[in-house]
């Protein structure tokens, strides 16, 4: 099986991990729209361009068979353009609304995402549909991708910048407090023990990576199995060597879009 993994930086391969546990014969192109990162305040127009732009550089010369937009401020927006262009199953990654709403115990979910992200009607509708009888609040966070994309080139981010990015997730009414925290951004659990350590109370983190990887699974039933090779493009700098080298990936070549 053969497997187009995008992302705007290194967030991606949180579910590439994902898909590795089930699936380590994959082969995975990894693609990193770096000179583009962040998409969290990119303009929704400007953003489906660029990410058709990227997807006309690289599936054509691909025989992909999926290709999975492992980005919720992508995916939120972009995959109807994307089914309508190309043949191949696209798999997206849209914030985990659903479950959080099935297990939060004090019904007091906080979806922790990109400014992008919270915006969307997508991610309004998911509440709406899914959300059932809990309270959310949309926690937009414009730095936080960004410090994680720091922490993984091997800078020190400080856990007071954690803490205050997450620190609106954490709600407290008087009446009942947050217990869930949707982690709708794939560079978020890239970073989750630093998230864990410096938040005000425990809550369960809902990372989407495991049901997509399933997802995956199932979209590709039938392709036979790969030879495990990888490759990694991005537009811009390399995503970080260390991440990419414990998946198995080789160094990033460069992609022009
Ligand atoms: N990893 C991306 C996501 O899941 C966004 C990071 C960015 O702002 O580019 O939303």
């Amino acid at each position: 099986m053969r497997l187009l993994v995008f992302d705007s930086g290194v967030g991606g391969l949180s579910v590439v991990r994902e898909i590795l546990r089930s699936r380590p014969d994959a082969d995975i192109a990894y693609v990193a729209d770096t000179a583009v990162f962040p998409y969290g305040d990119l303009a929704p127009d400007v953003l489906v361009d660029r990410v058709v732009a990227v997807m006309d550089a690289v599936l054509p010369d691909l025989r992909a068979d999926a290709a999975v937009i492992a980005c919720n401020t992508a995916s939120t927006l972009v995959l109807p353009p994307l089914r309508a262009r190309f043949a191949v199953p696209f798999v997206g990654t849209v914030p985990a609304v659903k479950p959080a709403a099935a297990s939060s115990r004090t019904r007091r979910v906080s979806v922790l995402a990109t400014p992008g992200t919270v915006k969307r009607d997508y991610t309004r509708d998911l509440i709406r549909e899914h959300g059932q009888d809990c309270r959310f609040a949309l926690v937009g966070s414009s730095l936080l991708a960004t410090l994680v994309e720091r922490q993984l080139a091997g800078e020190d981010v400080p856990d007071a910048a954690y803490a205050a990015e997450i620190a609106p997730c954490f709600v407290d009414d008087g009446g009942a407090r947050t217990d869930t925290v949707v982690l709708a951004c794939t560079h978020f659990p890239l970073v989750l023990d630093r998230l864990r350590a410096v938040a005000p109370w425990a809550v369960d983190w809902i990372d989407p990576a495991p049901a997509i990887a399933r997802r995956v699974t199932t979209v590709t039933e039938g392709a036979g199995a790969g030879d495990g090779r990888r490759a990694v493009m991005a537009t811009g700098r390399p995503p970080s060597p260390v991440l990419l080298e414990r998946l198995g990936f080789p160094a990033a070549s460069m992609l022009a879009v």
